[in-house]
């Protein structure tokens, strides 16, 4: 058994259940994480990547940036990690992906009910008239022109933006009807995102983390269990599966 009793005591078809991931769901498909050792941030500097006025000041580094990270992620595939919460929707009647990953693979996976609270490298709009350049294959490294002239960027959230307010709200709301709670591979640093779990448990969800280091989150957790998300996940989906 990995859960633990208290939790497998709230499970049936009707559970309410809400799950945070972070790039560490990712990691097993060959996608870097930020701040692990050989995370993104090690290598780069966000400041210099990930804000608005580096992409004014600097627009084809931003863009290759992107590039670089669109080619990574066309060429991986899911792993069992994303699979196994695809697998929830079908097990459960009510259950909320939240990712802060921007990489698409939940989706590849067959999850459904997600909110890609910091966007999705798929998508792309243009800063000035707004027009959306979704699921388009840019080529080469020099950032696009909309047609009405302006810069083209990609829709995920920068450094010092604020998240699409009418989904964040989504997120706190699913956070706080949920009877458990699972945040998968994130380090829970950087917020709001990391307040959804905090939310969750204030409002009385039984709260599970998946991560093969401990977070800030770790001593809030109801239940810590150590290790890799695409080896944890499919068995807790499997003893779910058995307890409705
Ligand atoms: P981080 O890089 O901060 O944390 C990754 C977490 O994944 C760490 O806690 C690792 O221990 C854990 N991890 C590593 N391998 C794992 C595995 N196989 N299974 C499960 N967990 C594993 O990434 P995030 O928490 O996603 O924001 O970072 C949050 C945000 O910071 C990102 O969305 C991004 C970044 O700046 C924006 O771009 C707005």
């Amino acid at each position: 058994m990995i859960l633990n009793n208290d939790i497998l005591e709230r499970i049936s078809k009707e559970t309410r259940i809400a799950i945070l991931t972070g790039a560490g769901v990712s990691k097993e498909s060959g996608v870097a994480t930020f701040r692990d050792e050989d995370g993104l941030w090690q290598k780069f500097r966000p400041e210099e990547l990930a804000n608005f006025q580096a992409f004014i000041s600097n627009p084809d580094l931003v863009w290759d940036w992107y590039q670089y990270r669109r080619s990574i992620v066309r060429d991986v595939k899911p792993n069992p990690g994303h699979y196994a919460i695809a697998e929830l929707e079908r097990l459960f009647a009510h259950v909320t992906l939240i990712t802060q990953n921007v990489d698409n693979l939940h989706g590849r996976a067959g999850s459904r009910n997600i909110l890609e609270i910091h966007g999705n490298i798929d998508r792309n709009y243009c800063i000035s008239c707004r027009k959306r350049y979704d699921n388009i294959e840019f080529k080469g490294s020099k950032v696009p022109q909309c047609e009405c002239g302006g810069l083209v960027r990609p829709d995920v959230v920068w450094f010092g933006e604020m998240l699409a307010e009418e989904m964040i709200q989504q997120a706190f709301k699913a956070a706080e009807s949920a009877d458990i709670f699972f945040s998968v591979g994130t380090s829970a640093l950087v917020y709001p995102a990391a307040h959804l779990p905090i939310s969750a448990k204030q409002s009385g969800a039984l709260l599970v983390e998946i991560n093969p280091s401990e977070t800030p989150l770790t001593h809030y957790a109801d239940q810590f269990i150590r290790g890799k998300s695409g080896e944890i996940l499919p068995e807790i989906v499997k003893e779910l599966a058995n307890q409705i």
